[in-house]
């Protein structure tokens, strides 16, 4: 006990006092290269297509995606995640292996047009390119069926590594598509381009605009595979499993509602770990920004600082590069 005659004797507001303390003492700091952004690119268009659930951001044209991407680079983000969105979809989602299909032909021109200034990284999933929307294919009966969507990954895997990616980002929950996808890698001497798994993917609404980013047409939901809200605990298998099958870097997605999944994760994990604060997160603060109802700018650092806070070592989302002119600002 400190007793010196004054009271209260602790006084943890000292520490509070002034901006210049504040920074000294401050634990969790935000650096442009902790940043990745997510990118749309969409076959067939002349123009960029914005979102409208998500102001701000476009589907883009091969040229503006190169933009995005060098203007990225220019901020300093530390990596790109790519999505493609084929102007034809079929049931077996034919484009994503297609080695001319739009994602694989923007993986090229992306690295064509930064290199290895920043890390470029692909969606491996089937949803942005199957007419039915599922992140699989199905069986005779409309189920998405497990084994038979693993070797349409593990083509996947060989088709975006082959037009020069660095990382894949396997994204659609299925059993064992993590060891699918580093042999069929390995296979075919793909042995450096690395795995960010995303191990713990809840099935949740905030995924609601990236629906209309992809032009996805699902009908039903992504239950039987995506994990449940109410589950922490599996997240711990999960992580278990993509590390023991491969995985070099981890990703927890949602990010804000999933803050305690993420701290149990980082806790846990071997190997890197990321977040993903997904489209519903992003539309949430800048439809209350553009009401006036918060503060934009202080309600974005928030977020990202609590998602850093509670264990992730990067942080996929659509303010990278408006976030990492901020931070460069600061200095
Ligand atoms: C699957 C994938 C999704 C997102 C990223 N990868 C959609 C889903 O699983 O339902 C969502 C990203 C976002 O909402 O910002 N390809």
């Amino acid at each position: 006990m400190t007793t010196h005659g004054t009271y209260p004797g602790a006084r943890p507001r000292r520490l509070r006092q002034n901006p210049a303390v504040r920074r000294l003492v401050a634990e969790t700091r935000l650096h442009p290269s902790e940043l990745i952004l997510p990118l749309f690119v969409r076959e067939g268009i002349s123009e960029p297509v914005p979102i409208s659930s998500m102001p701000g951001v476009v589907q883009h044209t091969r040229d503006t995606l190169r933009r995005a991407a060098a203007e990225a680079v220019a901020a300093g983000v530390g990596g790109l995640m790519l999505f493609g969105l084929p102007e034809h979809k079929d049931a077996l989602g034919s484009a994503g292996t297609d080695p001319d299909g739009i994602l694989q032909v923007a993986i090229r021109d992306v690295v064509a047009e930064v290199g290895d200034a920043t890390v470029v990284m692909s969606d491996l999933c089937l949803d942005e390119h199957t007419d039915h929307g599922h992140c699989g294919v199905l069986d005779a009966s409309g189920k998405v069926d497990n084994d038979a969507t693993l070797e349409r990954y593990a083509e996947m895997a060989r088709v975006q590594a082959d037009a020069g990616v660095h990382v894949v980002g396997p994204s659609g929950m299925m059993d064992g598509q993590v060891a699918a996808v580093r042999r069929a890698l390995d296979r075919a001497g793909h042995q450096d381009v690395a795995v960010l798994a995303y191990t713990a993917k809840y099935a949740s609404a905030f995924y609601g605009p990236f629906r209309e980013a992809v032009n996805s047409s699902l009908s039903g939901d992504r239950r039987t595979y995506q994990q449940d809200p109410a589950n922490g605990r599996e997240a711990l298998r999960e992580l278990a499993l993509d590390v023991a099958e491969g995985a070099d870097m981890v990703m927890v997605k949602p990010a804000l509602a999933y803050l305690d999944v993420l701290r149990q994760v980082a806790d846990a994990s071997e190997v890197p770990v990321a977040a993903y604060q997904i489209s519903g997160e992003y539309a949430m603060v800048e439809a209350a920004a553009r009401n006036g109802w918060l503060d934009r700018e202080r309600a974005i650092m928030e977020t990202l600082i609590s998602i850093r806070r509670a264990g992730a070592g990067s942080v996929l989302t659509y303010w990278a590069t408006e976030v990492a002119q901020w931070l460069r600002a600061e200095r």
